[in-house]
């Protein structure tokens, strides 16, 4: 089996990237890891890399005068790897439009929102603040605009009475290391088209049913 060959982009912690190592570690899984770069000398996601036996790079968009330069360094870092599509797993740095041009349909970001709901920093404050009863995570293709682009997968979870952000975000964090590595194996696997932007996935089937939230006591 050829295995789709992956780049990752990180900042920080890297749970998103574990996640990815993990399903590809088996080697029935139809992707794989060549590289991680991080634009963070000490992210801790690097260590998660070293530890897995995956290159990494550190690309420091403080060595390059202007975001066109620095964005050529990742694109050639990318290309030396040989990726053929790059994953963004909390990856804090915006990437211009020749780069997302370039990458166009092969390059993905997860949020941790119900996209096109919640884009940006601070979401699960601003979903608490907003008293969303659901809340959730979105795989999508990645396009100029922030956190926009076709939709792929999406994961919902309840907000609790109680919740603050802190223990939201650990909710949604856990959708998220369920649905990134769903999405990779989902394009490795060839069923993903976008067409009229959205993005097509065959083969893949949505339980039927409804997710209330508040449920009534006892039900
Ligand atoms: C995740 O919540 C991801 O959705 C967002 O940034 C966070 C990164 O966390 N883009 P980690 O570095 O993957 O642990």
């Amino acid at each position: 089996m050829e295995r789709l060959t992956v780049g990752v982009l990180v900042s920080g912690r890297g749970s998103n990237l574990q996640a990815l190592i993990d399903a590809c570690r088996d080697t029935a899984f139809p992707a794989e890891i060549a590289l991680v770069v991080s634009n963070v000398a000490d992210a801790h996601a690097l260590e998660r890399a070293r530890e897995a036996g995956i290159p990494t790079r550190v690309i420091s968009h403080r060595d390059y005068q202007d975001r066109a330069g620095f964005d050529a360094g990742l694109d050639a870092a990318l290309r030396q790897a040989g990726v053929q599509l790059v994953c963004l797993a909390g990856f804090m740095r915006l990437l211009g439009h020749d780069f997302v041009g370039r990458w166009r349909d092969r390059l993905i970001n997860i949020h941790p929102s119900l996209l096109p709901a919640f884009p940006g920093l601070d979401t699960h404050a601003r979903a608490l603040k907003a008293g969303v009863r659901l809340a959730g995570c979105t795989v999508h293709f990645v396009r100029p605009e922030v956190d926009s682009g076709p939709i792929l997968v999406q994961a919902a979870v309840p907000v609790r009475a109680d919740d603050t952000a802190d223990s939201l975000a650990a909710r949604v964090l856990s959708a998220e290391h369920r649905i990134y590595p769903l999405a990779l194996r989902w394009i490795a696997e060839g069923r993903v088209q976008v067409k009229a932007e959205r993005a097509l996935v065959t083969g893949a089937t949505a339980p039927d049913g409804l997710l209330i939230n508040p449920a009534r006591a006892g039900a």
